[in-house]
């Protein structure tokens, strides 16, 4: 079994360096330490020739590289700071290049996950969690802990009294099992850890990231199994995305331009 362990901060011996020191420390003969600003990364400039021409992305970074280091591992553990609320922007531009990886991915087998985001004690990290694991679903991961650690000063974050947590998470991924998710209440979602959720009507609300619809009950939201199950990063619903929507955006455009070149005339744009 190899853990890969994805530490995105810049900041040399900072808090994400750090647990992933610890982490390294602890279970060396597991894990391979990545570190992502050992690779360059561009930003997606939106061609989409890898979808439309199956082309491999003509930007010349590291962004392949990257991905074979993530994915030869058995299990993923993602450590990300937190900037402004959500993850540091590098670490959104791999997401971006998100269509040129999904060829690679699409038919690996689904191997666990454990997102750690590092923030400030000060309240200012609710899209940490859902980014970060938006990073895990993109990649095909099946996340099976997610929580944030404290610390704002290089080093700080071992004074947290939830770091046992990271233990706890290896020792998930060193157990995991794939099976079906099951109906739960809970105050965050199964599939993505997500806490901020949209209201549809009534106590019917959902979680936004991965699109499963969830029950307001007493004790928190109730979601069901064959919901769960069905949520949008499932190997279906991704295959489904990409041929019946992505891939016919194409066509679709080719019988809109006529009316784009009217419409763009007519405002003399
Ligand atoms: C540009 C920048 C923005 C930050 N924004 C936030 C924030 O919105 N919320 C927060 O809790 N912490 C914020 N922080 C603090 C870091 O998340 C915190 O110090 C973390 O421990 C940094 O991890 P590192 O030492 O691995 O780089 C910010 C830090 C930087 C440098």
């Amino acid at each position: 079994m190899k853990i890969g362990v994805l530490v995105c901060s810049n900041r040399k011996k900072g808090n994400c360096e750090t647990i992933g020191n610890y982490i390294n420390k602890k279970f060396s003969n597991l894990i391979n330490l990545i570190f992502l600003r050992d690779f360059e990364i561009k930003e997606c400039n939106g061609c989409m020739r890898c979808v439309f021409k199956n082309e491999k992305c003509e930007l010349n970074d590291d962004l392949y590289k990257l991905i074979d280091e993530i994915t030869k591992n058995d299990a993923l553990i993602l450590i990300a700071p937190t900037y402004v609320l959500t993850i540091p922007g590098k670490l959104k531009m791999v997401i971006d290049r998100f269509l040129c990886i999904y060829e690679i991915i699409k038919d690996l087998k689904i191997k666990p996950a454990i997102s750690i985001g590092v923030a400030s004690p000060i309240d200012w990290d609710q899209f940490q969690i859902p980014f970060m694991n938006i990073f895990l679903l993109a990649l095909g991961y099946k996340i099976i802990d997610s929580f944030i650690l404290f610390g704002a000063g290089p080093g700080e974050v071992l004074l947290d009294e939830n770091l046992y947590k990271v233990d706890e998470g290896i020792n998930k991924i060193l157990n995991f099992e794939e099976k079906p998710y099951e109906s739960t209440i809970s105050d965050k979602c199964p599939v993505d850890y997500n806490k901020n959720f949209e209201h549809l009507k009534n106590n019917k609300f959902r979680c936004p990231v991965c699109l499963t619809p969830c029950y307001l009950r007493e004790n928190g939201f109730y979601f069901d199994e064959k919901d769960l199950n069905e949520n949008r990063w499932t190997k279906e619903k991704m295959k489904e995305h990409f041929e019946e929507w992505i891939l016919k955006t194409k066509e679709r455009f080719k019988k809109l331009l006529p009316q784009i070149v009217k419409k763009k005339n007519a405002l003399e744009l």
